[in-house]
């Protein structure tokens, strides 16, 4: 008899956007001649830039000749693409992050899941109330938790929730926690945190023996100088947080694959006896066993991005996205809707009206406009009744939408 990792069968109904997209391909099938407009998965839109696409060429054309052609590559990433990280996204904002505590993989949400393997099952994992289903869901998958209850809470999550009353900004637990998720800007919310705020994470986790796991996933829509990009930024992250970084929204990577992570040398867990242990090694342990690389051509598209032209061109696509984004704010706002988030980040958290829930809200919608955006109890209980849209539409789109929404009648 073969069992199972029963901690699947936990697991609440299916992946939340799969299941938005079986109610979208049924509703698509049943009236074919709807033009819906999709702003519900943050996938993004707008084409690789031709920095990058020159960048992937050259890479391919390389595998395709004896003389550059190139087998299994590092592990952990190609030496050229984790030297512009350190660079780029580090140095030239006056943090010190050596090339190699950087491990480039083909996704955060593979690593934001799978990080959770090197860590024993006995933490306690804190996560927000909305948050990106990941975490919660891998967690669970990895063995941590208790059954969930009818309210929606798995036993031995530390939730933290988020609303208006804090701004969506998590307060600190009362239970110690071993690992936080924190994602700034932030999935679902669209929430940013100063480094007032970070500070107070880093002092808790240092003061707690406790690990952030931050997602930095959207850092690239920050625009207020004000605002970090990295936890690292903060004094003392460096022994207490783990960062995710990706070049899918950042760069429109997401059916190309690219993003990494970033382990400190001097990040410590421990062992039962409590001496202290490494965390880098185990990663690189793990990453060596498991996963063999991503593909040249993709790093080297992807270091495409620290270059002169590629940086300009990133910046516009940002930019692009952004604008969405504020046009989302600006009429849903005019259409009366309390409206939250989308600057510096690309999702706008928006509360429903009349009471709806947040599945009433999305089928209406659907039915009524055909648009679809992300319900918000999807993301965890204290979402419901809130709603999510994504500003990586077709500007065209998210314009007819937005005109779509004045028409709605509550
Ligand atoms: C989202 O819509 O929350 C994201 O696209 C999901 C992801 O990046 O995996």
């Amino acid at each position: 008899m073969t069992i199972i990792n029963e901690n699947y069968l936990k697991l609440r109904a299916g992946y939340l956007f799969p299941e938005i997209g079986r109610r979208v391909r049924e509703f698509a099938a049943a009236n074919p001649d709807k033009d819906i407009i999709r702003m519900g998965i943050g996938d993004v839109t707008q084409p690789l830039s031709s920095a990058i696409i020159k960048a992937f060429h050259e890479g391919v054309e390389e595998m395709g000749n004896k003389s550059t052609f190139k087998g299994y590559g590092p592990e952990q990433g190609y030496d050229f693409l984790r030297e512009a990280i350190a660079t780029n996204d580090y140095k030239l904002r006056g943090v010190e992050i050596s090339a190699d505590e950087i491990f480039v993989s083909d996704g955060s949400k593979c690593d934001t899941g799978n990080i959770q393997e090197i860590f024993g099952n006995v933490n306690i994992i804190a996560i927000c109330d909305p948050v990106y289903p990941v975490y919660a869901d891998t967690t669970v998958m990895s063995g941590k938790t208790g059954i969930c209850q009818p309210n929606g809470y798995f036993d031995n999550i530390v939730y933290m929730p988020c609303n208006e009353g804090n701004g969506f900004i998590p307060e600190l637990p009362d239970t110690r926690p071993d690992l936080i998720f924190l994602c700034f800007p932030n999935n679902p919310t669209g929430t940013v945190a100063t480094k007032e705020v970070l500070k107070l994470w880093v002092d808790y986790a240092i003061a707690n023996k406790s690990i952030i796991l931050y997602d930095a996933a959207y850092e690239a829509f920050i625009t207020d100088p004000s605002i970090p990009h990295s936890i690292f930024e903060i004094d003392g992250a460096k022994s207490v947080a783990i960062e995710f970084r990706s070049f899918s929204k950042t760069a429109g990577f997401t059916g190309t694959r690219c993003a990494f992570t970033v382990i400190p040398n001097e990040l410590m867990a421990y062992d039962k006896t409590g001496n202290p242990v490494a965390v880098k090694p185990l990663w690189m342990r793990r990453q060596t066993t498991k996963f063999n690389g991503v593909s040249y051509p993709v790093q080297k598209a992807a270091a495409a991005i620290y270059s002169e032209q590629g940086k300009k061109e990133v910046k516009e696509l940002i930019s692009y996205y952004l604008e969405n984004a504020e046009i989302i704010r600006e009429s849903l706002a005019a259409s009366g809707f309390q409206v939250f988030g989308g600057r510096n980040a690309p999702y706008v958290w928006v509360k429903t009206k009349n009471n709806l829930t947040s599945w009433e809200f999305f089928d209406k919608l659907l039915n009524e406009i055909n648009v679809v955006g992300t319900p918000g109890s999807g993301f965890g209980p204290a979402g419901e009744g809130y709603f999510r849209f994504s500003a990586f539409a077709d500007r065209e789109n998210v314009t007819k939408a937005m005109d779509r929404i004045k028409l709605l009648s509550f």
